[in-house]
């Protein structure tokens, strides 16, 4: 058996190598190094895949909250609800709009926001007269969060959603995809998500021509009709032509490898559900399975057993936002008790889409020896 990898993406080069080649020699050839055909070209295909309005592409995930939040000129003195149990990123854009977070603990089986905590802190909050603005859920590990409940918490008291989608482009909730769930959505093209680049990329999907115009200009500097009339203060926050030839040629292939991480998926819950607490998947969603993730309280022990079997397995995350050194002023919220525990249980394995049969029976194998014999 060949070794197992958490991601393969020299197999994902191999299966689209012709594609991948040829769009790369024609950015080589056209010069056009910056939003050259092939930005909008993917903005298009994005936005017919996603259903949305409008698609505008930027450098990274993180750029994509960035933008969002500026566009919506969410800034100083404003509070922005997100989820302790995420990366970084999304509590980092938050601040880095000027604005503030307030961490709202997740959901054990689905380790998205939980809206009850969400509903308690906005009360609270509204109770001490602060600047409630948005809500930025994360649909964590490729899971959909549930935009039924969001939009309508969001209606009720005035806020905006700006979904961090950053793990789970393809994915579908209620047969709408990611992208389309609600006014504002960011996703990230870093080289392990569902659909990522060879660097850094990202984009932004909007309902509103407003906030499409708006984005298209912060992303180029702010920039307004002529290059140098300055509308706002922007950033540098395009995404090269020559990442947007790479996803191309991946989107060829990237519905194939969604159905196989949902096949792959299906095949671990079915087996494991004896033996480990295993993630739940609610009616009408789709997963795009950027994770498959379990839980244990013997982690240390667990992951030194993989390692001894060549099984790679990671922790997302081992810290939630609320503990972190530079985050540890905003604790507006005390109850993220789930955030904490999963911090402490959470370990991901394999779930890519050139993960072979017999690889995975090894993975299965070997999870269930290591329960019974320490778990
Ligand atoms: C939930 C979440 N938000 C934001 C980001 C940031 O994306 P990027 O790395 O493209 O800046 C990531 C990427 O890891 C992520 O997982």
């Amino acid at each position: 058996m060949e070794d197992i990898k958490f991601l393969d993406l020299s197999k994902q080069q191999k299966t689209i190598e012709k594609k991948l080649k040829s769009n790369l020699d024609k950015v080589l050839y056209d010069n056009k190094f910056i939003m050259g055909p092939e930005v909008k070209e993917l903005e298009s295909k994005l936005q017919v895949y996603t259903g949305s309005k409008y698609c505008v592409t930027c450098s990274s995930g993180t750029d994509a909250l960035i933008l969002s939040l500026l566009a919506l000129n969410i800034g100083k003195g404003d509070i922005v609800f997100c989820p302790s149990f995420t990366f970084p990123a999304t509590a980092e854009a938050i601040l880095m709009a000027g604005a503030k977070p307030v961490f709202i603990d997740v959901g054990k089986n689905t380790f998205n926001i939980c809206h009850k905590n969400l509903l308690d802190s906005i009360e609270k909050c509204k109770k001490k007269n602060l600047n409630i603005k948005a809500i930025m859920p994360v649909d964590l590990y490729g899971l959909p969060a549930n935009y039924d409940k969001i939009n309508n918490i969001a209606k009720i008291y005035d806020l905006k959603v700006i979904a961090d989608s950053a793990q789970s482009f393809g994915a579908v909730f209620k047969n709408k995809k990611v992208g389309n769930l609600t006014e504002i959505t960011t996703t990230s093209f870093f080289p392990a998500k569902p659909l990522g680049c060879y660097g850094d990329g990202g984009a932004v999907f909007t309902e509103s021509v407003k906030v499409k115009e708006k984005l298209e200009s912060l992303r180029a500097h702010g920039k307004g009709k002529g290059k140098y009339d300055i509308n706002y203060m922007g950033m540098n926050a395009r995404l090269d032509t020559i990442q947007a030839a790479v996803l191309l040629a991946k989107l060829e292939v990237f519905d194939w490898e969604l159905k196989e991480r949902n096949r792959i998926a299906k095949i671990y819950l079915d087996e494991l559900s004896n033996v480990f607490h295993i993630p739940v998947v609610p009616k009408n969603t789709v997963s795009a399975w950027a994770q498959f993730t379990l839980q244990t309280k013997n982690r240390e022990k667990l992951l030194n057993y993989l390692k001894e079997h060549k099984i790679p397995a990671m922790v997302y995350y081992p810290k939630p936002m609320h503990q972190q050194a530079a985050y540890k002023e905003f604790n507006f919220n005390e109850n993220l008790t789930v955030s904490s525990d999963l911090s402490r249980n959470v370990f991901s394995i394999p779930v890519h889409a050139y993960l072979t049969d017999l690889q995975q029976e090894f993975i299965i194998e070997t999870i269930k020896k290591a329960k019974k014999l320490f778990l």
